[in-house]
């Protein structure tokens, strides 16, 4: 590992533009990579941090079909939503641009080009799916059917939403196009691929042997990916949204979304800094960062270092990529397609002016090293009970004091006792700890240390108890304040890379631009920050409480959504029942004789456990008929029943016994069976129709 670097370049996942962005993506990329940032500007480094939407690939068309519109309809939504709702919440990118961008499309195009030019890729035949009435390829998500797994409906032909499983197209019962319904047929298709097996002995050395440092999350998937055997990757799509193939011959081709979704972030640069990108990307004085969730692990660890290795020119490789487990909501996995999620947007509009509580709490809570849970309760409790009453507590009463007996004048430090040096004694190593943690990725602990700031200094005031020493000795509570103002300072610092909109409110209480400069991280824990004489500005709370009605409307909110779900859940179960079959005429049905009945006797059909032998009444005749209802009736619950049957089946022998017609069940949502009776009253024999 280089520790020379000069300086740092940090991307985070572009976000799909088909949806706004959630409190998953938040906590897993965006909050702990604008702390990085944050951090390493406050230090005085020179850091670049890029984003931008990724508005290629399936889910974009998926949503354009939805909404009845064109795809770049649905990026040009998103991708304003997305932007202003990071910016509003502080995440300070340098620049947040788009994959739909013509620099972009120039970049990616030209990347493709010079590999397909030194013959990097290899050119496949494959056979895949594809609708013959919509006339196209189908993606995996474009089929779905029954899952073979956990039986439900409407599985991906890539996973199963219920189930989790990862599935292919192949695995799928009743595998159907989900653009016409047609059954999918097989079709060949030429496509690239990048040879990523004849990368595998340079990624096992430097990921496995050059980077054991990276989180375990990281380097375990990687290990498993390598030790499974790398196969070549298509990089290109039977699809009409994209980047084009740039070749001959490829009409209709664009790009794989996930060759050219990382390039974004070289195009993004380009466009940022045209005539200096090259210093970010080619120089081995860059250390360059990815911040990703767990789903990403592969694209940026393997595919796109064999990309960038495959173009050579200097492109450097991903110092590290500190990718994060996910967050779930309320206990259950957040689903941009359920809406089970608390979307970015929504959020600043319910809680104007409280972007720092959900940082906090999405730090504090933030899925680091396994699958993490967000509920409202532990929102308002990390609201109420630590930014409120410690952080906030101690800073509202150091300078309220400060106001009430020294007119807003940081007061002279003249009788500074053991106590005092043992408090600001505890910073350096406070600070020192900060540190550790951000620069190893582990920004919980790092949050957890600021907070022991916080604490140090509550605990400073409630046992020097100023407001007594007031009463009798001015001196002295003019050095309490005094140390007590300085640990403020510090956690204007301390807090800034995870706070930024209360250390800003901090500094404005500190009246910190009346000292002329801006405070770096070196003030923290600096002898002192403010000096006697300094005028306050006025007092301002840093957090208010969150409020019980706050949090019932947000869970009422969810519950709604819950409800939403499981109705919408409900009918497109009635559809698919309704569905199921074809449409049948009236003379089709007429054609069946089903009429009420009676069982009269019933047996168990030996050495079977689902068969039974009934003996019925149909009021025309007394018939037999062998029923797979064992499972779910004993003989004893069937004697005497009130049944319909379909009287007219052909007859058919069953384990030797003629079975004469059919008995009428339903098929319950849980799979069980249960019968299909009359009303009381009803004689045998009556017909159904
Ligand atoms: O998982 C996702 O949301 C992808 N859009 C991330 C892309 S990251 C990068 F490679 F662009
Ligand atoms: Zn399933």
């Amino acid at each position: 590992m280089n520790n020379n670097y000069k300086r740092t370049l940090v991307t985070c996942a572009l976000p799909y533009a088909n949806g706004p962005v959630h409190i998953g993506h938040l906590a897993g990329v965006y909050v702990p990579a604008d702390i990085y940032v944050r951090y390493l500007r406050m230090r005085g480094r020179e850091v670049l941090f890029i984003c931008g939407s990724d508005e290629h690939g399936v889910p974009i068309t998926i949503k354009a079909r939805q909404l009845g519109c064109s795809p770049q309809d649905v990026v040009d939504k998103y991708h304003t939503i997305i932007k202003d709702s990071f910016a509003q919440f502080g995440i300070g990118f340098d620049i947040y641009s788009r994959t739909s961008s013509k620099i972009h499309y120039k970049t990616a195009s030209e990347f493709f080009r010079k590999l397909y030019d030194e013959g990097k890729f290899i050119e496949k035949e494959s056979e895949q799916y594809y609708d013959e009435q919509a006339k196209t390829f189908l993606a995996d998500r474009y089929i779905v059917g029954t899952c073979p797994k956990c039986g439900a409906e409407g599985a991906y032909g890539d996973q199963c939403e219920k189930c989790g499983s990862t599935l292919s197209p192949d695995e799928l019962i009743n595998p159907h196009s989900s653009i016409s319904g047609s059954l999918p047929v097989k079709k060949k298709t030429k496509h690239w691929y990048l040879p990523l097996d004849q990368y595998e002995p340079w990624l096992k050395q430097w990921i496995l042997e050059e980077h054991k440092e990276w989180k375990p999350n990281v380097y375990g998937q990687c290990k498993s990916w390598l030790d499974g055997g790398l196969q070549p990757r298509a990089v290109s799509r039977d699809l009409d949204w994209g980047v084009p193939v740039p070749v001959e011959g490829a009409e209709g081709k664009v790009l794989y979304v996930w060759f050219d979704a990382p390039i974004g972030y070289i195009s993004n640069t380009i466009e940022l800094i045209p005539d200096q990108w090259e210093k970010w990307w080619k120089s081995p004085d860059t250390k360059m960062v990815h911040f990703i969730g767990k789903d990403n692990i592969v694209f940026h660890c393997i595919v796109f270092p064999s990309m960038l290795k495959a173009y050579g020119d200097g492109f450097i490789l991903p110092e590290n990529v500190p990718a994060n487990e996910f967050l779930n909501l309320e206990g259950d996995k957040i689903s941009t397609s359920r809406n089970w999620a608390v979307w970015l947007h929504e959020y600043l509009a319910d809680f104007p002016g409280q972007q720092d509580v959900l940082r906090y709490v999405l730090c504090a809570n933030a899925p680091e090293t396994k699958d993490n849970d967000f509920t409202w309760k532990d929102f308002q409790t990390r609201n109420n009970s630590e930014l409120v009453a410690i952080f906030g507590n101690f800073v509202n009463r150091a300078v309220v004091l400060t106001h009430k007996y020294f007119d807003g004048k940081v007061p002279q430090n003249k009788k500074p006792e053991q106590i005092d040096t043992d408090t600001l004694g505890q910073i350096p190593a406070i600070k020192a700890a900060i540190e550790d943690n951000i620069e190893h990725y582990k920004f919980r602990e790092a949050l957890k240390e600021a907070m022991n700031l916080a604490r140090l200094g509550n605990k400073y005031l409630t046992d020097t108890e100023p407001w007594k020493v007031a009463k009798s000795d001015m001196e002295r509570t003019a050095s309490i304040l005094n140390v007590s103002l300085q640990i403020c300072a510090d956690l204007a610092v301390a807090f800034a890379p995870f706070l930024p909109f209360s250390a800003d409110r901090l500094n404005r209480i500190l009246n910190i631009e009346a000292i002329g400069r801006k405070l770096t991280w070196d003030d923290l824990g600096s002898a002192e920050i403010l000096s006697a004489g300094h005028i306050l500005n006025a007092a301002e709370l840093l957090f208010s409480k969150v409020e019980d009605e706050q949090i019932d409307a947000q869970l009422a909110k969810l519950n709604a959504e819950k409800a939403a779900n499981k109705a919408a859940a409900d009918a497109a179960r009635g559809t698919q029942i309704a569905s199921a079959k074809e449409s049948c005429t009236f003379e089709d049905f007429s054609k069946m004789d089903i009429r009420t009945a009676k069982v009269i006797e019933a047996e168990r059909v030996p050495k079977t456990d689902k068969l039974l032998k009934l003996r019925i009444d149909t009021g025309l005749d007394v018939r037999v008929i062998v029923s797979g209802i064992a499972e779910y009736y004993t003989p004893e619950q069937m004697v005497g029943k009130q049944i319909c049957i379909l009287a007219n089946l052909q007859p058919r022998v069953i384990r030797g016994i003629e079975s004469k017609g059919m008995i009428l069940m339903a098929k319950q949502e849980d799979g069980k069976m249960r019968l299909v009776s009359p009303e009381e009253g009803v004689i045998s024999g009556s017909q159904v129709g």
